[in-house]
């Protein structure tokens, strides 16, 4: 729904019409050997949601920072209201009303809402008193549906909600502009919902918001006017109204990009991964999973739905035979293989870890060194061999790297998780365990894993996908599995699965 200055009382500063409010002129930011930001312009409406598109490393939050104080621009000019200005500090743009929300918030834990929200303002003359400023984080919390408790300690608030009382701190110091930098990342589907129908309260309330995101269909749904970056510089700039996901996606690639992966025919057959009954202790740093039980049958694939931190990284490690659980079993091919890696890969299973580099690879040896990093119970084959197996595999899964004596560590993050993946489909598994094997990627290696996953299960290999990318486990997978707290609460096959069911199991209601 696009807003429109004349929906909105005229503005205090300006009268009506959409005049610009913040504009950037030929910003350039540089890190040293990074140019974060090249020649970039942007132009911000009161009343307009804005969105920030583009991959990782494209530069978003770079320019948010130069236009919230945090980071001096190279070269480039802001101005207000048609007026250039310096912006020295955050604070100085608080004091021309232009605030932030980042993706790490900045709250102090053990104090209350409103004492959070009080803490740092020097723009009033004399201290607020606390019943006053109570009254305000209420009335601003109805005001823009952002429900919190003043006296709440935020130490005991979940993470969407610490998020909310950033939203009302920047409110309370009254900001005409907000930037939000990838707010929905730490969110559920229904504070996700919560949060769009906030933004469009500003907006409406004639605030220019600036929403940071790289993903496609959220940027669709909220935002009026987008603008997406890449490599640093403006891609384009699109009415929301007359732009598609896929002008999207080639705008944020620079190329055509085929999003959904390609479905089968659904056949499942044995069960080749059980977990039977597994618990992992609370007080392992790992998180906990309690009593869990569960199967992966050949050629389907099992999304496991929920929010960080549920008992992810326990069941990824217990199921790839990383980390004995303190009961149950695992089974691969009906092998017993609990807590034992090697025989879990002997018994047919492979495991793309989340953090790529450490478990996945060693960041210090070559591409091929890594290519046979778990082949090493073999006898050794010679040198020559290596070198020709990791040509025929680089080029099989476009790894591109200026050869197989390559360091890894100096590779893309998109062509680390290319030698990861390669290695671990190469030795041909009957089940895949791949925890968050697209986060952080860009668009083009996203695409490249979701299809090589889906390759896979067409091909009979069954397929244990765990991910908090809820799009993503809706278009890879075939039974849905929601885990919070280390159980499984929902189950669902995905061809009827609901995002709003999702998002409430996701969140722990009803369990
Ligand atoms: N403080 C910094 N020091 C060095 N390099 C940085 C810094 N901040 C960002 N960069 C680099 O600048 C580029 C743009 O990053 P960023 O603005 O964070 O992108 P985005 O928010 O779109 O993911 C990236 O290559 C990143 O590594
Ligand atoms: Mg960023």
């Amino acid at each position: 729904m696009p807003t429109t200055a004349d929906d909105h009382p005229a503005g205090t500063t300006n009268g009506p019409g959409r005049d610009p409010v913040v504009e950037a002129h030929g910003i350039y930011k540089t890190f040293p050997g990074v140019v974060a930001n090249a020649d970039v312009d942007l132009r911000l409406e009161r009343g307009e949601v804005h969105a920030l598109l583009g991959e990782n490393g494209a530069g978003k939050s770079t320019l948010a920072s130069v236009l919230t104080g945090l980071y001096q621009p190279d070269a480039g000019e802001i101005r207000l209201d048609g007026r250039p200005v310096v912006l020295r500090s955050p604070r100085e743009a608080l004091a021309h009303g232009i605030g932030m929300v980042h993706q790490h918030f900045k709250l102090v834990k053990r104090f209350t809402v409103a004492e959070n929200v009080a803490l740092g303002d020097r723009t009033q003359p004399i201290l607020m008193s606390a019943p006053d400023v109570h009254r305000s984080v209420v009335e601003l919390s109805e005001r823009y549906g952002l429900p919190v408790r003043p006296d709440a300690v935020v130490g005991d608030l979940t993470v969407g909600e610490q998020q909310r009382v950033e939203i009302v701190k920047t409110l309370y110091r009254g900001v005409d502009v907000l930037l939000l930098d990838e707010p929905t990342s730490v969110l559920t589907p229904q504070e996700t919902e919560a949060l769009f129908d906030t933004v469009r309260a500003m907006a409406a309330d004639g605030k220019a918001v600036v929403f940071i995101s790289h993903k496609l269909h959220e940027v669709l749904s909220i935002a009026d006017t987008i603008t997406v970056m890449r490599d640093g510089g403006i891609a384009g700039n699109v009415d929301a109204a007359d732009t598609s996901v896929r002008e999207l996606a080639q705008l944020m690639v620079g190329r055509e990009v085929m999003m959904e992966a390609p479905g089968g025919d659904g056949q499942a057959g044995e069960v080749v991964l059980e977990l039977d009954d597994v618990s992992v202790d609370e007080r392992s740093r790992r998180g906990r999973l309690d009593q869990l039980s569960m199967t992966v049958r050949a050629g389907e694939v099992v999304g496991i739905a929920g929010v960080s931190g549920n008992g992810q990284r326990p069941l990824a490690e217990v199921a790839a035979g990383l980390i004995e659980p303190d009961r149950g079993r695992v089974r691969v091919n009906g092998r017993d293989v609990t807590g034992r890696p090697r025989a879990a890969r002997k018994a047919g299973l492979s495991y793309v870890p989340e953090d790529r580099i450490g478990t996945g690879l060693a960041s210090s040896l070559s591409v091929a060194e890594n290519l046979q990093l778990t082949r090493a119970h073999r006898p050794l084959l010679d040198r020559g061999r290596w070198s020709t197996d990791a040509r025929r595999l680089m080029e099989e899964f476009d790894i591109r790297a200026p050869g197989p004596s390559t360091t890894t560590s100096s590779l893309s993050g998109g062509n680390i998780q290319k030698v990861l993946l390669a290695r671990e489909l190469a030795a041909d598994p009957d089940v895949i365990v791949a925890a968050s094997p697209t986060r952080g990627l860009d668009v083009g290696a996203i695409e490249f894993v979701r299809q090589l996953l889906a390759q896979r299960r067409e091909q009979g290999c069954g397929v244990l996908l765990i991910s908090e990318d809820l799009d993503e486990i809706r278009a890879l997978s075939d039974r849905i599995l929601v885990l919070y707290e280390g159980r499984i609460v929902h189950e669902c096959a995905a061809e009827d699965s609901d995002v709003t069911e999702l998002g409430l199991a996701m969140a722990g209601a009803g369990s």
